[in-house]
């Protein structure tokens, strides 16, 4: 099963579990809404729509919570599983969120636009390191004067021996926030398909991509949230 029929399989029930898998997930998604904020902020003041691109939106979870903090923004969501992006639909017109859905692949040509803001949550580990490089490259070339990118993402360990630590420590949080054996091991099953890439290496692609005030913003084991910013013109 590819991964985005893995994610489509799961849509009406994806939901629900990510409080118990994402240990910390107020911090975590909280801290990636507060990096990707201040471009938007400044778009509505001067009188423009913001613009924001989704990258593996899934069911639009960081949009959603985005979109909440900063009212008005226009969100593109991109994604391969059409079933999350229906479930994302759905919750972004019932909150009356201007938005576009784009099923396509990560490695595919980017949804036209310039954006103030290009996001994504727990979704680029699954490329492996030469597609994360050039999706970063390309999202750093989408963006306006200004403009952010923000990855809230699964992390690999820097050594064997501390991504073996981080898998340790999630499972017991995860079971701590209720996961049982059967939600982990379903868990797992999908993460078959996961790439991570340790943040070091992934803020120094960012940097390669041109972004500048590259930042780690938050870290708790194997959950990260990195990004930088397209110099202002
Ligand atoms: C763990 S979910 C994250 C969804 C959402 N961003 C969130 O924070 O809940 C990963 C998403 O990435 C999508 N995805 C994974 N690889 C992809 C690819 N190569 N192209 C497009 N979407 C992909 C999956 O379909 C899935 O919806």
């Amino acid at each position: 099963m590819s991964v985005t029929a893995a994610f489509d399989a799961v849509a009406g029930s994806y939901d629900q579990a990510r409080r118990r898998l994402v240990p910390r997930f107020d911090d975590f998604y909280g801290t990636a809404v507060e990096v990707a904020a201040p471009p938007l902020r400044t778009a509505l003041a001067s009188g423009r729509t913001p613009e924001v691109l989704d990258l593996g939106a899934g069911t639009g979870l960081l949009s959603l919570l985005l979109t909440a903090a900063v009212p008005g923004v226009r969100v593109t969501l991109l994604d391969g599983a059409s079933r999350m992006l229906a479930v994302a639909a759905e919750g972004l017109a019932a909150r009356g969120v201007a938005h576009r859905t784009v099923v396509g692949d990560l490695t595919d040509p980017l949804p036209a636009g310039r954006y103030d803001a290009v996001v994504s949550a727990l979704a680029i580990h699954h490329l492996d390191d030469e597609g994360k490089r050039t999706l970063y490259r390309r999202a750093a070339a989408v963006l306006l004067p200004g403009g952010v990118f923000v990855n809230a993402e699964q992390v690999a360990g820097p050594t064997p021996e501390l991504d073996r630590r981080y898998d340790e420590v999630w499972v017991a949080q995860a079971g701590a926030l209720g996961s049982d054996d059967a939600e982990i091991a379903a868990a797992r099953e999908r993460m078959r398909h996961d790439r991570p890439a340790p943040v070091a290496d992934q803020c120094g692609w960012l940097v390669e991509a041109g972004l500048v005030d590259v930042d780690c913003f938050f870290k708790a084991w194997r959950f990260a949230v990195f990004g930088g910013r397209c110099a202002s013109a």
